[in-house]
């Protein structure tokens, strides 16, 4: 694990990508908690998953509430909701941040197309960086587009592969590349400034589409 624990919550980490998550970071030390819009869906969630460590021989409670209830003492929170959340969900949180909050945003912005999935990018340029205008007291880190769900769900397999981090903040990005560091195998590199999620964000539906394609569906990327 990196120098400390921290806690971190998951808004929407009731669906696939934040169990994976909450999951791995729970294995690595830090305190994890499970946000949703409904109490008793964070409850289940997060009792589900308590068990899940518990087969694997590790006692741990996972926190839950009501996204807003979770966010308010984390030192990382993660948006791990679709795109079309991310602009109420914001509006609903901002008074409840801590000031320098770090916000994870591994959100991919897709629309389905004749031929497969495709990016669609908003005007402020990225998803990280709509949360980043919306979110001016937050830390906007860019992160995890190209890390499948079902792997990070299958602890304790390491899961292989690259993520690239991206944003403008240099000691949140440092935080995010340890947090990356704390799932066996997964290996950060710094991807620059937040304006280079716009490329990030291009990849995932390139990586889901092609996936089904070749009869791989949980493609990574690796840089050599
Ligand atoms: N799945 C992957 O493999 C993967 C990989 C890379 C990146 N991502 C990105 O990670 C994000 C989460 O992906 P996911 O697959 O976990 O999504 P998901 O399962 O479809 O949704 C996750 C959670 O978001 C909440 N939610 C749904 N609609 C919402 C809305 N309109 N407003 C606020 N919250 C809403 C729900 O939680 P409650 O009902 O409990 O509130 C849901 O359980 C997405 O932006 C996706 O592009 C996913």
């Amino acid at each position: 694990m990196g120098a400390r624990s921290l806690r971190i919550a998951l808004i929407g980490g009731t669906g696939h990508q934040g169990p994976g998550l909450a999951l791995r970071w729970a294995l690595a030390g830090h305190e994890v908690l499970i946000g949703s819009r409904r109490a008793e869906k964070a409850k289940r969630v997060a009792g589900e998953l308590s068990e899940r460590l518990k087969a694997l021989g590790a006692e741990y409670e996972f926190g839950h509430g009501l996204n807003q209830d979770v966010v308010g003492e984390a030192d990382v929170i993660v948006f791990t909701i679709p795109f079309v959340g991310v602009k109420p969900t914001c509006e609903a949180l901002k008074e409840r941040l801590r000031p320098g909050v770090i916000a994870i945003s591994p959100v991919v912005p897709m629309v389905k197309k004749d031929f497969g999935l495709m990016t669609d990018l908003p005007p402020e340029g990225s998803a990280a960086e709509l949360i980043a205008s919306l979110l001016p007291e937050a830390k906007v880190v860019s992160a995890f587009h190209t890390v499948s769900a079902n792997l990070l769900l299958n602890v304790p397999e390491p899961v292989r592969g690259d993520v690239v981090v991206c944003g403008d903040d240099v000691d949140a990005k440092r935080t995010v590349m340890e947090l990356v560091r704390d799932i066996p195998e997964l290996r950060p590199l710094d991807g620059g400034p937040l304006a280079y999620s716009r490329a990030l964000e291009m990849l995932t539906p390139l990586l889901i589409t092609m996936g089904k394609r070749i009869g791989q569906p949980d493609l990574g990327v690796k840089f050599i």
